[in-house]
């Protein structure tokens, strides 16, 4: 089914974002950071923001729902898991519960557990669509999250030493190394457990960078990561985590690897001044011991994440189209 909507206008992978798209997000997330929330909309008519969280969320379903309020916009829950009649025999098929959402609201918002229905919401729907993590496919939002981050803490990338300690099929990750192109750092350790093979397009994301010259090492211990600027964290265990689905049941029980381990003992024993980054929510991989460091920054990253999303927000509902590979080819 072709797209009958302008080229352009969703976010469902951060391969739509180019260059000058990545640099003008950063610049806006910037300028909402400054004016602290009191940025004002682009437009003067109030917006609705509909949140269709298929899968379980904290911060990129708060997130949203904070940014659209922040920017004088509205948000709904358009999906609710307890009462929704969604696919049942007396409720809306899948697209004709999008087709009737994308009706009512301005711009969509979808998690889901299956890695193709962003694509199908952004083709059912006329309004712009943003993927808050489809499967274990992509999160662009989180990684343009992480971007802005290390930018305001570390002041650039280019010179920066980064390591990513994660399940390689991680999905916020392997957005963070799609935008890494735009910006790429000096040097990039992914830290992984050597039983998990890397898929495919990881492996030529990493190429991507390699060739643009970042000093790319494979690692299996985090103490290895220690000298860096940055480690951004997550656990290992992809696999019991997509299991869970986060759709309703808990996670299965997990030992997360000591080497994958972060804990205060390890940074201070390495006398480490890394910075430490976690999407949240932490699994074993982020001991406790560490919040009271001046290492840890994950909350840090959820106050920063609201001008992200905002920034994102602005754009997409002032209808200023992606211009990166993937958004083009989907013409
Ligand atoms: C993500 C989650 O929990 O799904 N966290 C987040 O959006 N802040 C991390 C992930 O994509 O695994």
């Amino acid at each position: 089914m072709a797209p009958n909507h302008p080229l352009g206008k969703d976010l469902l992978s951060a391969a739509d974002l180019s260059a000058p798209d990545l640099i003008d997000v950063m610049a806006r997330s910037r300028r909402m950071l400054q004016a602290d929330g009191q940025g004002g909309t682009t437009s003067n008519s109030r917006k609705i923001v509909a949140n269709l969280f298929f899968q379980r969320s904290t911060r990129t379903k708060l997130g949203f729902e904070v940014a659209a309020l922040r920017l004088g916009h509205r948000s709904i829950d358009a999906y609710d898991p307890d009462r929704n009649r969604v696919g049942s025999s007396n409720g809306d098929n899948f697209p004709d519960h999008i087709r009737t959402i994308a009706q009512l609201a301005d711009l969509l918002v979808i998690r889901h557990s299956e890695e193709g229905k962003c694509q199908e919401v952004a083709r059912l729907a006329p309004v712009p669509v943003i993927n808050g993590g489809n499967g274990s496919d992509e999160h662009p939002t989180q990684a343009l999250i992480d971007l802005f981050c290390m930018l305001e803490m570390k002041g650039s990338i280019d010179n920066l030493s980064l390591a990513i300690s994660c399940d390689s099929r991680a999905r916020y990750a392997y957005s963070l190394l799609l935008l890494l192109k735009h910006m790429p750092p000096r040097r990039l350790t992914f830290c992984v457990d050597p039983e998990v093979h890397f898929s495919e397009k990881t492996q030529s994301a990493l190429d991507v960078l390699a060739d643009l010259g970042t000093q790319i090492s494979i690692v299996h211990d985090l103490e290895e990561c220690l000298d860096h600027d940055v480690l951004n964290i997550q656990t290992q265990d992809l696999t019991s985590k997509v299991k869970s689905t986060l759709d309703g049941g808990d996670l299965p029980s997990y030992a997360e690897k000591d080497p994958f381990v972060i804990t205060a003992d390890k940074i201070l024993k390495a006398k480490s001044d890394i910075i430490i980054l976690n999407p949240l929510p932490r699994q074993g991989e982020l001991d406790s011991s560490c919040d009271s460091l001046p290492n840890a920054r994950y909350f840090e990253q959820v106050k920063l994440s609201t001008y992200v999303r905002m920034a994102v927000l602005e754009r997409m509902l002032s209808g200023i189209p992606w211009t990166g590979a993937a958004a083009l080819a989907r013409a």
